[in-house]
């Protein structure tokens, strides 16, 4: 047994050796991924608006006027209520583009084409640099209370964002990743490539 549940009902995942650990990083991906999928469609359009809420609370768009957030892929948090609210503010809104191994980004438009992981991309708008941003609203599979974050496994968000790992002098862009709250774990190993998030917000916390 790799993967255990403490008396909080978070997952564990137990010590052991590394090609183990390599094996029991694959599966705790593959259980929190059905969790999130296992969701129905009319909780997951509950959840997006509350999300919207605790992002709203917590100030984050705040002086954020280039804005990355994602539209949800293998069963990813709703986005369409904060997409709706930053772009009737007057926020520029962003779709992350996969270049290669690392992310660029569009302003979203009217036209769209599906990547190679079958997401959408924007079509005829500029491609620019994650250094643009104010703000980059990134999904998850994992997250523990210490803000350690687990992705898809394809490195392209740490990749991209690598340049502020390195230089602590760039707090532009700022990041933030959003959750379901049944995608906390109890604790996460953080590599020594993973960039660091600002924050994780799910529709009823913000962990800061
Ligand atoms: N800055 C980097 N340079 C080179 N390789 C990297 C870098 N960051 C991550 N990687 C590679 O990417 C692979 C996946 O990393 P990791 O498991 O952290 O992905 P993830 O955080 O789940 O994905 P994502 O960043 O897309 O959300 C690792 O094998 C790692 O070696
Ligand atoms: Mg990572």
């Amino acid at each position: 047994m790799i993967l255990q549940m403490n008396p909080k009902g978070l997952i564990v995942l137990l010590k052991s050796k590394f090609l183990d650990q390599c094996v029991a990083m694959k599966e705790l991906r593959r259980k929190l991924r059905r969790l999130r999928k296992s969701l129905s469609q009319p909780v997951r359009h509950k959840k997006g608006k509350k999300l919207l809420y605790q992002c709203q609370k917590a100030g984050v768009f705040r002086s954020a006027k280039h804005i990355a957030i994602f539209t949800p892929n293998d069963g990813e948090v709703e986005t369409k209520n904060i997409i709706k609210f930053l772009s009737r503010q007057g926020h520029s809104v962003y779709f992350p583009i996969l270049v290669g191994e690392k992310l660029k980004f569009a302003k979203v438009g009217q036209h769209f084409q599906k990547n190679r992981f079958g997401i959408d991309e924007p079509l005829f708008t500029p491609l620019v640099g994650a250094h643009e941003m104010n703000l980059i609203l990134m999904p998850l599979v994992g997250f523990d209370k210490h803000k350690n974050r687990m992705g898809m496994g394809g490195g392209f968000y740490d990749k991209t964002l690598a340049f502020k790992a390195q230089q602590n002098k760039f707090n532009k862009p700022k990041l933030f990743a959003l959750a379901f709250n049944c995608q906390e774990v109890d604790q996460l190993d953080a590599k020594p490539w993973d960039v660091p998030v600002d924050g994780i917000i799910t529709p009823t916390r913000f962990i800061r």
